[in-house]
């Protein structure tokens, strides 16, 4: 790396299947004109089959592909600045290698935003929106299994950001535009 290359900073947000994170992952980027990079996306893109009957069950993918995958996307040019990841990490596995990505480049973690939902708020936005999505994922029962999956992998994650100081809780039931306004104003502590 060369030394005058930016140091990238990266927001996270994490939440639940259907919390709402590519909704606000999105608008962000748009008033903070760097890219949303979303795990899901990227994986779904990827058009193998073992990957798409994975992602259809709501288990999660093997960590090195996921991190690969990620990690890839954030050195492409438009994201030296920075990103907003939604989706990743998922696991202590992928928060350490982002955690050494960032420390070899030099790198700053601005703020991680978790939006919380309750379990069955999480199926109802997902059941919701199946017609409109297409997602093999979006029905009832992959949506709960994929809650479960969530609930079991997610605090270690969330003590490893709050024991650094940088995690935001927010009530994720508010309307968008109320949690867009408070990650705004996180952003601003
Ligand atoms: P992924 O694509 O990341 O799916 P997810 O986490 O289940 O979340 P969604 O994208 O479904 O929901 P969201 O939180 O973005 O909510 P949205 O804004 O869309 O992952 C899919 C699969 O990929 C995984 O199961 C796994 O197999 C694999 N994968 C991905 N990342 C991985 C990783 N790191 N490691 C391993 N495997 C990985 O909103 C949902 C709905 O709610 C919308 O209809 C929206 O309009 C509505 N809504 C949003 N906000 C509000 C609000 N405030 N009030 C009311 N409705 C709202």
């Amino acid at each position: 790396m060369t030394t005058d290359q930016p140091h990238p900073q990266l927001l996270l947000i994490f939440g639940g299947p259907g919390a709402g994170k590519g909704t606000q992952a999105s608008q962000l980027s748009q008033r903070l004109g760097v890219p949303h990079i979303s795990s899901g996306d990227l994986l779904r893109e990827h058009q193998r089959h073992d990957t798409q009957n994975v992602m259809s069950s709501g288990e999660l993918l093997p960590d090195d592909l996921v991190t690969r995958v990620v990690l890839a996307r954030l050195e492409q040019p438009d994201a030296a600045r920075g990103a907003i990841l939604d989706g990743f990490p998922r696991t202590v596995a992928q928060a350490r290698a982002l955690d050494t990505w960032l420390e070899q480049r030099s790198g700053t973690l601005r703020a991680a935003f978790y939006l919380d939902v309750p379990p069955d708020e999480l199926v109802a936005r997902i059941v919701g929106r199946q017609e409109s999505s297409h997602r093999r994922d979006d029905n009832a029962a992959v949506a709960e299994r994929r809650v479960d999956i969530f609930n079991r992998e997610m605090p270690p994650i969330l003590d490893h950001y709050a024991a650094h100081g940088q995690l935001h809780r927010i009530d994720g039931t508010q309307s968008i535009d109320q949690v867009q306004m408070q990650i705004v104003a996180g952003l601003g502590r």
